[in-house]
C-alpha cells in the first residue's frame, strides 16, 4: 500500500518505476493519493478561501464539489499518467467507487468530512488480481449515497488494514519524521511517537501518518514515511538505510 502526498512535486517524482518493479515481482500494489495543497490552490484561483478548524478543512457544499473535481479531475489523472509512463496499468478510482470507502460524518462542525467506517476490498482485489494498480482518490460515501472528503492518510491506513497489506509507505514532501532538532528519525518506536505527538513536534499533516502507523503495527510488517520527491523514492522508503522513517516497535535488546 503506497500513499502519495498530493503535491505536484511528489506526483512527478520517480515513483512509477518503483511500483513497476513491485508489480513485476508479483506484489499486489494499491496507491492512495492526497491533494490538500492542490485543492487549496485551485480554490484560491477561483477566489474561494479555505477555512481550517484545528488543522482540518471545513468542507461546505462548494468545498466538497471542489474536492471531487480536483482529486478526480486533476490529481488522480496526474498520478495515473505517471504510472502509465512507467508501464504500470494504473486505474483511477475513488473511495465511493465499488463502495470501497464507506464513511460517516466526522463531525458536524466540519461539514462534508468523512471518517472511514468500513472498507469493501472487492473492487481492489479484482483489479490487482488482473494486474492493475488501483489509484484511489480520497473520497468516501455514506449509507445515503452522499460523498465526503476524507484525509488521504486515513484512506491509506484503512485500505492497508483491510487488504492485509504487508507494508504501508507514505511518500510525502519531507524526508521523514523530524525530531525537535529537525533531524529525521530513522527508527520511530511507539513511545517516542506518542511523546512527539504530545509535545507537538509531530504536527499538521504528519499527525495522521504517525497515528495511522501506531494503529497498524499489529497488522502490517512496516510503516515507512519518506520523501516522494527523490529518485528511486519507493525503493529508498522501503530500505531501512534509505534515509526515511520506519515506524516499528523497538527491537529487543
Ligand atoms: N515532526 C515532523 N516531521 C516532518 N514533517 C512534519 C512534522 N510535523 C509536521 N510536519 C509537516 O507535515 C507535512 C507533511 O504532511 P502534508 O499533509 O503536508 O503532506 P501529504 O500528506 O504528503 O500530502 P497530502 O496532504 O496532499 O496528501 C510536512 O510538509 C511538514 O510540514
Ligand atoms: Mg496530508
Amino acid at each position: 500500500m503506497v500513499k502519495i502526498g498530493g503535491t505536484a512535486e511528489v506526483a512527478a517524482g520517480g515513483i512509477g518505476r518503483g511500483i513497476r518493479a513491485l508489480v513485476d515481482d508479483g506484489a499486489r500494489v494499491v496507491v492512495a493519493h492526497g491533494g490538500g495543497d492542490e485543492l487549496t490552490a485551485w480554490r484560491r484561483a477561483q477566489g474561494r478561501h479555505t477555512v481550517w478548524r484545528e488543522g482540518l478543512r471545513v468542507t461546505d457544499d462548494q468545498t466538497r464539489d471542489d474536492a471531487v473535481l480536483v482529486f478526480r479531475g486533476l490529481v488522480a489523472p496526474a498520478v495515473v499518467g505517471d504510472l502509465q509512463r512507467a508501464g504500470v496499468s494504473a486505474v483511477g478510482i475513488s473511495g465511493p467507487d465499488g463502495g470501497v470507502v464507506r464513511v460517516r460524518r466526522a463531525s458536524k462542525l466540519l461539514g462534508w468530512v468523512g471518517a472511514v467506517r468500513q472498507v469493501d476490498t472487492r473492487l481492489l482485489d479484482d483489479l490487482t488480481a488482473a494486474g492493475h494498480v488501483p489509484v484511489v482518490s480520497p473520497l468516501g460515501v455514506d449509507g445515503r449515497g452522499r460523498l465526503y472528503n476524507v484525509n488521504g492518510d486515513d484512506v491509506a491506513a484503512a485500505l492497508a488494514r483491510a487488504t492485509r497489506a504487508r507494508a504501508l509507505v507514505f511518500l510525502t514532501d519531507v524526508d521523514g519524521v523530524r525530531d525537535a532538532d529537525g533531524r529525521v528519525i530513522a527508527h520511530l518506536d511507539p513511545p517516542q511517537a506518542r511523546r512527539l505527538l504530545r509535545q507537538g513536534v509531530i504536527a499538521g499533516g504528519m499527525i495522521p501518518k504517525v497515528r495511522a502507523a501506531l494503529g497498524l503495527l499489529d497488522y502490517v510488517d512496516a510503516v515507512c514515511i519518506a520523501s516522494g520527491t527523490r529518485r528511486r523514492a519507493l525503493q529508498r522508503a522501503l530500505d531501512p538505510a534509505g534515509g526515511g522513517t520506519r515506524v516499528a516497535p523497538a527491537p529487543p535488546l
